[in-house]
């Protein structure tokens, strides 16, 4: 493990850490630009017919989820290191989670960072996305799919 790498272990099990184009995204955004981006996706999460009504009943407190996730995005990203959470617990807990959740969710995810980063920040946000999705959904789902 490179030791620059001060992403806490959580995110290590559910190998979350790589960003794919760790360096081009750290040049190119910064924090404050990681907390508009989080604020546009769940303006969108909760305007959304599925998703919305799961994040209604389950965040009780938007002012600490959003700082939360801008610390989540903050780590996976520019490595800051200040989220420390365990993301599998916290999506193990939610009823009725479903891969059409997920899907909808990775939707949502792409069209706000096409519209809200740099080009050339981009991937490295959509490719983490789209490889925690995966590594989240084989924990959640394990083999044989949806149940
Ligand atoms: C790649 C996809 C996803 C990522 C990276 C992700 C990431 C996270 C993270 C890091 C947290 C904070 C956990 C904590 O430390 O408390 C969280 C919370 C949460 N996520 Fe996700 N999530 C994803 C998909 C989803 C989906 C598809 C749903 C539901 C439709 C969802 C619903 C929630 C809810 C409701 C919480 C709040 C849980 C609580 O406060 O108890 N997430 N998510």
């Amino acid at each position: 493990m490179p030791t620059r790498d001060p992403s806490p272990g959580a995110l290590h099990r559910l190998s979350l850490s790589e960003p794919t184009d760790p360096i081009g995204a750290r040049s190119a955004v910064t924090d404050t630009d990681i907390r508009r981006l989080v604020e546009a996706f769940y303006t969108r999460v909760r305007e959304d017919d599925l998703l919305g009504p799961i994040f209604a009943r389950e965040v009780a407190e938007w002012s600490r989820h959003l700082p939360k996730m801008t610390d989540f995005w903050s780590t996976v990203i520019l490595r800051t290191g200040r989220y420390a959470g365990r993301p599998i617990e916290a999506h193990l807990r939610i009823d009725g989670l479903s891969p059409d959740h997920f899907r909808r969710w990775l939707g949502l995810w792409e069209s706000t960072v096409g519209d809200e980063m740099p080009p050339e920040a981009r991937d490295a946000f959509v490719l983490a996305a789209r490889r925690m999705a995966s590594s989240m959904q084989s924990r959640l789902f394990p083999a044989g799919g949806p149940h």
